[in-house]
């Protein structure tokens, strides 16, 4: 049978969110998931997210900027203080397996014809972001796969690259068309920046060759009083109820 697959990305440590999207993505039939990284970082629960990708999904995961933070002995000198703290703080919940697992995780892979990474192709370890036509450019002349999901900004898009022209288009359902090549943005499951507060994935249908944009309503409240129980900075409970 073909696979229905979930993307995922920007979890980051939001189980409530997670939760949500994982029901919501089982009533959509979906078969697979697929992990595009930030597992950990902002919010109060990464021991039991990476738990669930790990152990209970099993699937393809990258490693996003905010796993490698936690897992290697990174100078944080350079970050915002709020950043700071949460690297700080998640590295001393995680097990030395957890971290190990972290450590470990490959910056690209292959899935079934597809790649996936979480910033971008052409420097995945720069931690680049791509918020317009001219910076997905260079991930295009990296990309050898028709479709390369990737997450990142926190903000759901799509990048096109056809025989003459680069596109970009906002999140809308649409079906892959032979030929071009597609770089596209999940969005984050765990603290959405797009001004809309749900949790946002993508399902990739390989035998209808659909993709469809989610976006999956959770308990943003549950979420928030987690991170003040953990005595995380109050601004990254606030942003959950902002989408910024
Ligand atoms: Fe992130």
């Amino acid at each position: 049978m073909a696979k229905r697959y979930a993307i995922l990305g920007d979890i980051h440590a939001n189980i409530d969110a997670l939760n949500a999207v994982l029901i919501d993505a089982r009533s959509c039939g979906v078969t697979d998931f697929i992990s595009v990284g930030d597992i950990v970082g902002y919010n109060a629960a990464p021991s039991e997210c990476i738990r669930i990708v790990r152990d209970e999904l099993r699937c393809p995961v990258v490693c996003g900027n905010h796993d490698y933070y936690v897992s290697h002995p990174v100078n944080l000198s350079d970050f915002s203080p709020n950043a700071e703290i949460a690297v700080k703080w998640t590295r001393d919940q995680l097990s030395e397996a957890d971290r190990k697992w972290l450590y470990d995780l490959p910056l690209s892979r292959p899935v079934m014809g597809m790649t996936i990474v979480h910033s971008t192709l052409d420097m995945p370890s720069h931690w680049g972001y791509v918020f317009d036509v001219e910076q997905a450019k260079a991930n295009f002349s990296f990309q050898s796969t028709p479709v390369c999901f990737h997450g990142h900004t926190h903000v759901p898009i799509i990048y096109e690259k056809t025989q003459n022209n680069f596109n970009v288009y906002n999140p809308q359902d649409f079906r892959i068309v032979p030929g071009v090549k597609y770089f596209i943005n999940v969005g984050s499951v765990g603290q959405s920046r797009d001004g809309d507060v749900r949790a946002s994935y993508v399902i990739y249908d390989m035998a209808t060759k659909n993709v469809y944009f989610r976006r999956v309503p959770y308990d943003v409240e549950a979420a928030q009083e987690r991170i003040r129980k953990a005595g995380l900075p109050e601004a990254l409970a606030r942003r959950l109820a902002l989408g910024n």
